[in-house]
């Protein structure tokens, strides 16, 4: 399967011949500028939260494409008030789609959308079909509830982590939580975008390295094979 990297948490990943793109946080973004957001495919928009660096480009591109907005209730209302359809979910609750399931599971986190409305309590999301599971945490911390992904969903074949500190957890507990979700594929997300968050990409991989374990630090734009 192909991943696209669109900067800080956003992906464009195909699956079952739809497309999905998560957190879009691309025109703001100094390390996005070479992305053609007019050229960004979308059937569905996922959100893990209401931050802004996680929804910025979702009316945009939903206004655009017509793509339905997955993500929690208060988040999906919110879209709903401008007249963008969408399917909510809360923790631990799963839907069957037409490109597969998705279940919406705790992140440790804050959510507030750019307004300053509420936007529920944040999360991620893990999605299977019959030919692959993975998880995006969206923005968390590292967290007991992680264990419960491989005692709930299928095996994952890969995950997407925030390990960009300060905001999320860094790269020593994204280690941690690969153990938790049993999963040797990581891609990061959630780094190098703001001061706050930039990583020495050799440490990480190296820490990572040590354990067995694979991590993708991917480039804005660039598109990955897994
Ligand atoms: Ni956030
Ligand atoms: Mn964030």
């Amino acid at each position: 399967m192909t991943l696209t990297y669109y900067g800080q948490a956003g992906f464009g990943i195909e699956m079952n011949g739809k497309q999905l793109l998560f957190d879009p946080f691309i025109s703001p973004n100094p390390l996005a500028k070479h992305i053609n957001i007019e050229e960004v495919a979308a059937d569905y928009i996922l959100l893990t939260h209401g931050h802004q660096d996680h929804v910025v480009d979702a009316e945009g591109i939903a206004k655009r494409t017509g793509a339905k907005i997955i993500s929690n209730y208060e988040i999906v209302s919110w879209y709903g008030g401008k007249e963008i359809s969408g399917h909510p979910l809360n923790h631990g609750g799963k839907w069957n789609f037409d490109f597969g399931t998705v279940k919406y599971v705790n992140a440790v986190h804050s959510s507030i959308l750019p307004d300053g409305t509420y936007g529920g309590n944040p999360g991620g999301f893990v999605l299977w079909n019959e030919e692959v599971c993975f998880y995006h945490a969206g923005d968390t911390a590292l967290t007991m509830d992680m264990k419960l992904i491989p005692m709930t969903c299928p095996k994952l074949n890969f995950a997407i982590l925030p390990l960009g500190d300060n905001f999320t957890m860094g790269y020593e507990d994204a280690l941690i939580a690969a153990d938790f979700i049993e999963c040797d594929t990581i891609v990061g997300c959630h780094f190098d975008t703001f001061g706050y968050i930039e990583i020495d990409h050799d440490a990480a991989q190296k820490a990572f390295e040590a354990k067995g374990k694979k991590l993708i630090l991917p480039s804005v734009g660039e598109t990955i094979q897994l």
